[in-house]
């Protein structure tokens, strides 16, 4: 029996409702709510008891014939790393990331270089002509590549072209899900209906063929199209493209990952090639780095497995007005506000008056608490207008009572720094312990802190 249904989703986080509204009561985005009318099967009553389902042939935890997990190498060592060690065949990736940040360039490296191993690869395009795909592949060199492309939107015919037992499939790109669609849903190509089923029959199919399935997935900011967050759970691993057109730098984050770590980046820097690979970040991400400057200091992070130097810059003026202006870019602002309050009823140092800016250069977002030290001693040289020890990085957690918190790696962290040409690392008390101190044992001078009371004593 078929019925007629109407649903509100949002386009952002793929919640269904029963009635309109100008606000998404689960992810709190404006205008992205929009009307679907779902023509569902609803079967008469599965009568359990008559139609009995076969009985499950269980399996023992422990097996006998390992089966080791293949690993196909792109040969791109930042886009390997962050799919944990190269594509798994039969998985399903999906790539999110603003229009214009570089989606598409990617995969088409990634294409061609699966292509250039002999191996069958496809792409598929629903945005551009082939003659575009063209010219960017002659932009970035790689015209040579045997990799095949397709411009189509119909799912069906993308599923019955990867069918070829002759001539197997190993890979295939989806530019983008939010223009495909299949003929047996009514909604209109990037909806949030469409984009599920497009997905979940490309998966399907890709699973029984064996083929990896990469998915393009734009991120909109107006909510007019289903953004990938709708798709995270279908899929093995959701990759996020970040960065901001204003910088060269993008980095590639796995935000889910069944196959591996998450939280793993690759940096990579868009340049008329393409997206080139960027092996040392620390040295890119500090290269313009004035240390005499007041406000700057350095911050000893970890973005995945690796160890990453950023700078961390304040800029604390007077404000001409009653609230005065806060702005953040690239960390937590509520974490920003914490650190001011610490400041100021720890160590009286009194911000609330002043205008304060805080910057992690470079375009990378930062997520990590172990931040709060170099956050608080850029903040505290903001404001007293005086430079930091030269050749001095940070890195430690603030508790509310003043107090500065151990984080995970001091180890890799210093090591980092001590590569770079550091000299001094201010970082959190250890417990005593020749195991501890051992461990931090480098040829930097290590100062360790209780409380951030004793940070402005580092000037
Ligand atoms: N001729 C060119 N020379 C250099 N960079 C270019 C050129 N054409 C496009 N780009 C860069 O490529 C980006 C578009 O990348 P693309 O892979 O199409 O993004 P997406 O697929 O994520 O929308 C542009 O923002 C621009 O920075
Ligand atoms: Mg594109
Ligand atoms: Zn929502």
């Amino acid at each position: 029996m078929a019925r007629t249904q109407h649903q509100y989703i949002c386009n952002s986080c793929g919640n269904i409702t029963m009635k309109w509204a100008g606000k998404c009561d689960a992810c709190n985005e404006w205008n992205t709510i929009t009307e679907e009318i779902i023509e569902e099967n609803i079967p008469k009553g599965l009568n359990i008891a008559k139609n009995k389902g076969r009985t499950l042939k269980f399996e023992l935890l422990a097996n006998k014939e390992k089966k080791k997990i293949d690993r196909n190498l792109t040969g791109n060592n930042e886009f390997d790393r962050v799919c944990g060690g190269g594509l798994v065949s039969g998985s399903a990736l999906l790539i999110g990331g603003d229009p214009g940040i570089g989606k598409s360039t990617l995969l088409l490296q990634i294409s061609c270089s699966i292509a250039y191993k002999n191996q069958r690869c496809i792409y598929v395009s629903g945005e551009e002509a082939i003659e575009q795909i063209r010219l960017r592949a002659e932009r970035l060199g790689l015209l040579d590549s045997p990799v095949e492309l397709a411009s189509a939107t119909n799912v069906r015919d993308i599923i019955a072209s990867m069918e070829d037992k002759d001539n197997p499939v190993s890979m295939m790109v989806i530019d983008s899900i939010q223009t495909m669609y299949v003929d047996i849903v009514d909604s209109a190509p990037g909806t949030v209906t469409q984009v599920r089923a497009c997905t979940l029959e490309l998966i399907r199919a890709a699973k029984k063929q064996n083929v990896t399935l990469l998915i393009v997935g734009h991120v909109t900011k107006d909510g007019q199209i289903a953004g990938p967050r709708v798709l995270e759970h279908m899929v093995d691993t959701v990759l996020y493209f970040e960065g901001d057109r204003g910088h060269q730098f993008r980095i590639l984050r796995a935000v889910k990952n069944r196959f591996g770590p998450t939280d793993e980046i690759g940096v990579f820097e868009m340049a008329n090639e393409g997206l080139i690979e960027v092996s040392n970040p620390s040295e890119l991400f500090l290269a313009q780095r004035q240390s005499e400057a007041a406000g700057s200091s350095v911050f000893a992070g970890l973005e995945g497995t690796r160890p990453v130097l950023v700078e961390v810059q304040a800029l604390v003026v007077e404000s001409p007005y009653a609230t005065p202006r806060r702005q953040v870019i690239g960390w937590d602002s509520g974490r920003l506000a914490m650190i001011m309050a610490v400041l100021e009823s720890r160590c009286g140092i009194h911000m609330s008056a002043s205008e304060v800016y805080l910057n992690i250069a470079g375009g990378i977002k930062i997520n990590e608490p172990a931040a709060d030290l170099a956050v608080a001693a850029a903040l505290i040289s903001a404001h007293t207008g005086k430079p930091l020890p030269e050749g001095a990085i940070f890195f430690g957690e603030i508790g509310l009572a003043g107090e500065i918190r151990q984080v995970a790696q001091a180890e890799a962290r210093i090591k980092e720094a001590a590569k770079l040409g550091f000299e001094t690392a201010i970082i959190p008390n250890l417990p005593k312990g020749k195991k501890n101190q051992r461990k931090i044992k480098s040829s930097l001078k290590i100062k360790q802190l209780k409380h951030v009371q004793q940070l402005p004593d580092i000037f």
